[in-house]
């Protein structure tokens, strides 16, 4: 296989013209052979948006007191898990600002084992609800979660106390520490990054792409930041690339991954659609093979915006699932139905080990 040089990399993201379509043809190429024309799917549930955090880009941040605080009952989460299944949705994926008290870790474990157990086991279930304890992830991998989504924002530190306050709860090492954690304990690990964040450049995506591989992480989940009004980062958002440029940065940085982890899961963000009406369909023909559905019930969903004009706000869940068939079928990808799609970069991995 090609070894990409940091360098390497810097060229493909800065693909202009008759580079940049050869860069989207290769991935495409890369992916059809490696996994196909096919997406997974994963129903989202944003499970409550209490979050101890003040992430200085995201609309849920604890000091962002224009949201109503919630949290969905137990039986709301059933419903969506049930949804899922008569969806054909192969896994779920549950959500939520970060909380490391009791109450929360044990709610959370209770509820994933509880939808294993009336799922018979079916659904996969990823957790992305932040940085935890050795013991927390321990103890939701073995109620039945098995795989963890937590994105690293930036792999640089310098930019990262840029978009985090520099305090204890907002501690890069932290992060770095929960993602080898995840990955020790078994969990098909997720990470990712937002893309055209103030300050950032290309050689810090570079780093990036070169972060997920030393980690050699199972999924990457990135997309394009939006800057949010009620965030302290609103404050550069006449210095950040523009929509286009943001949009074909992210398409470039899906690209790129792809050549250099061919059998990964890529997620085309819902981000991506908040730029152009069809960005996510641009995601998966950059090389991207994971959609996330929205599962929320509707009357939260206008309290969950990390970003603003998120897409799907006003749709219910079922005009989603035709929604996206339609879209898939539109750019000849097929979804696959009833399925965890774990990412054979991941299986091969486990089968070698085994
Ligand atoms: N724009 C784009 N993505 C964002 N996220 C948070 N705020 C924004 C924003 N303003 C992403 C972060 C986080 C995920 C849940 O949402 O990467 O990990
Ligand atoms: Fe909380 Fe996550 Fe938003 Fe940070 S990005 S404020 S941890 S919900
Ligand atoms: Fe939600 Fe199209 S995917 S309405």
């Amino acid at each position: 296989m090609k070894q990409y040089t940091k360098s390497d990399l810097i060229t493909l993201l800065n693909a202009q013209g008759n580079d940049y379509e050869a860069l989207m043809k290769d991935a495409l190429d890369v992916k059809k052979s490696e996994i196909g024309n096919v997406i997974y799917l994963r129903g989202l549930i944003e499970y409550s948006n209490i979050c101890r955090k003040n992430c200085f880009y995201c609309g849920v941040r604890k000091d962002n007191k224009s949201n109503t605080l919630y949290q969905l009952t137990d039986d709301e989460v059933y419903q969506c898990a049930d949804l899922a299944m008569k969806l054909g949705y192969g896994s779920l994926a549950i959500q939520s600002g970060e909380r490391n008290d009791r109450k929360f870790t044990d709610k959370i474990a209770e509820l994933v084992y509880n939808i294993k157990k009336r799922s018979n086991g079916t659904l996969g279930i990823t957790l992305s609800c932040g940085e935890q304890t050795q013991d927390v992830y321990k103890q939701w991998f073995e109620a039945g979660a098995h795989r963890y989504l937590l994105r690293i924002e930036t792999s640089t530190k310098a930019l990262y106390y840029k978009i985090h306050p520099q305090d204890a709860i907002h501690c890069f090492e932290t992060r770095l520490a929960s993602l080898e954690t995840l990955l020790s304990l078994g969990y098909q690990v997720g990470t990712g990054v937002m893309i055209g964040l103030p300050f950032q450049t290309v050689e810090h995506l570079a780093d990036d792409l070169l972060f997920f591989k030393r980690l050699n992480v199972a999924m990457v989940g990135m997309g394009p930041f939006i800057p949010h009004q009620e965030t302290p980062l609103w404050q550069y958002h006449t210095q950040i690339p523009d929509v286009e440029t943001r949009m074909q940065l992210t398409l470039k940085m899906i690209a790129t991954l792809r050549l250099l982890m061919p059998k990964i899961n890529i997620v085309a963000a819902t981000a991506n659609q908040t730029l152009y009406e069809d960005g996510r369909e641009q995601a998966v023909l950059a090389g991207a093979n994971i959609i996330m559905p929205n599962l929320t019930p509707n009357k939260y969903r206008e309290q969950y915006l990390i970003y603003p004009d998120k897409a799907c706000v006003g749709d219910k869940p079922m005009q989603c699932s035709f929604c996206l068939m339609g879209r898939m079928k539109s750019i000849n990808h097929r979804i696959v139905y009833n399925q965890w799609g774990d990412s054979k970069a991941f299986t091969e991995q486990e089968s070698i080990i085994h």
